[in-house]
């Protein structure tokens, strides 16, 4: 892990006669953009008011300079040489809070560069006692409207995956201004690496060029990510039981995670250093509470005992306006379907005792000003997470997407709970308002037509 400071010293040392903060004059798009030396989007993710996380992957393994300027100036110029792979991640400290920034990797030398990467944008957050609205893209299970999911298939396979997969609905997120993108999991479905390719690291970071080399690239630039992930980063939940498993399957798991943590923008290198439950301040505005409802699974609990009271001290403890909570596994009770409720018996509602503890406390600091997002269930719906009742338990509002793969039995959600129910993909995009003590929910569809809007007022 490199500091700002060491990264200066690695660039400047490697570039003699570099000259850091000399933006005047930069312009980024007089340099061609190569999808052959960069077919893959860059990432920044698990930003927060002084340091940002970037991540890309350079095909031909040769040496690049990630750059990252605001709109003065050049702020780091960091000489990255090949390492066998080419994915690389960097994290960058010493950043203003509140401040735009761009990044890109070039090719060729910073007075000469030749080729660059696709350009993306952060916002690094402003200090806690600053409160300003803020708007979150939610995105999760990738996929074309229909029932199957966009899987990878390796070589071999009767039609493999020789193109990048593509999404409208991605396409018109260059519409809005957001400020931060949550993934709530199925980023990508790679069953068949695990299926077909013994599961192997090198077979997951190949497979993730189909997404990252595809819409992603759409979306991503835009906005720092805040990923968590599910069960099709590794393989689907039916292969195996958390709780029981064979070295064999441990070693598969092992490997889907590494690759995961090398890839994305999370703040750690490895599963070991840091877990994928965390949370960000946004300003004072929204605490983001990130969960892990996958690979912590017991049979009789949803996560450790440490990651649930993790989520229970930041309900308790946040500074925020709002709790965000991101939970790939939607905290609604849904088993006023019962179709619904045997398809997917693995949510919250199946853990009471879990549950339980989050429910207590709602109720016990009345807190009205917590909000579920979730994922996992291939459907987009805004609604209560209890069909009954008006404590804050009962009351909390809860948000589903899905990016494009499509449960047919979304249909027999209860109207009563749910006000909205569309199974088509859609970009929902939640604008918290500290001042107004709203948070504003929009669902955009494939064609970037408004369907939905709600201004939550009793947050
Ligand atoms: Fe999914």
């Amino acid at each position: 892990m490199l500091t700002r400071r060491a990264l200066l010293q690695l660039a400047a040392a490697a570039v003699p006669g570099l000259l850091v903060g000399c933006g005047a004059g930069f312009d980024p798009d007089a340099v061609p953009e190569s999808i052959t030396r960069f077919p893959r989007t860059p990432m920044s993710g698990d930003v927060t008011s002084t340091r940002a996380v970037l991540t890309f992957h350079v095909a031909d393994d040769t040496p690049v300079v990630l750059r990252v300027w605001t709109g003065e100036e050049v702020v780091l110029d960091s000489a990255i040489e090949p390492n066998g792979d080419g994915f690389h991640k960097v994290m960058v400290d010493d950043l203003v809070p509140g401040t735009e920034y761009h990044y890109a990797v070039f090719s060729g030398k910073p007075r000469r560069f030749e080729e660059r990467s696709l350009i993306g944008r952060f916002r690094t957050w402003p200090s806690e006692d600053t409160r300003e609205p803020v708007s979150i893209a939610l995105l999760a299970c990738v996929g074309q409207g229909t029932i199957l999911p966009d899987y990878y298939y390796p070589e071999g396979m009767p039609v493999p995956t020789t193109e990048p997969i593509q999404w409208e609905v991605f396409t018109h997120a260059r519409e809005h201004d957001l400020d931060a993108i949550v993934h709530l999991g199925d980023q990508a479905y790679l069953d068949y690496v695990w299926e077909l390719q013994d599961g192997t690291v090198e077979a997951y970071l190949n497979a993730w060029g189909a997404f990252h080399g595809g819409g992603y690239r759409d979306v991503y630039p835009l906005a720092p990510l805040y990923a968590t992930w599910d069960d099709h980063e590794a393989t689907d939940n039916s292969d195996f039981d958390p709780w029981d498993t064979t070295p064999e399957i441990d070693a598969k798991v092992a490997n889907a995670q590494e690759a995961w943590y090398r890839v994305m923008p999370i703040d750690a290198m490895t599963p070991s250093e840091a877990p994928v439950w965390r949370s960000f301040r946004f300003g004072g505005t929204v605490e983001l509470v990130l969960l892990d409802c996958r690979y912590e699974l017991q049979e009789d609990h949803l996560m450790s005992t440490a990651q649930l009271d993790f989520l229970l001290d930041r309900i308790e403890s946040s500074p925020c306006r709002f709790v965000c909570v991101a939970t790939p596994r939607p905290f609604a009770n849904i088993t006023s379907d019962p179709a619904l409720a045997a398809d997917n018996q693995d949510r919250w509602e199946a853990y009471t005792a879990d549950r339980g503890r989050v429910t207590a406390l709602l109720d016990a600091l009345d807190a009205r000003h917590v909000v579920f997002v979730a994922g996992d269930l291939h459907m987009n719906y805004l609604g209560r997470v209890s069909l009954e009742g008006d404590a804050p338990s009962q009351d909390a509002w809860e948000v589903c997407v899905t990016s494009g793969n499509v449960n047919p039995l979304a249909g027999g959600l209860s109207r009563e709970q749910f006000e909205l129910v569309d199974t088509r993909p859609h970009l929902p995009i939640l604008t918290f308002d500290p001042d107004a003590g709203t948070i504003h929910v929009a669902f955009y569809a494939r064609d970037g037509s408004l369907t939905f809007e709600r201004t939550l007022d009793d947050v």
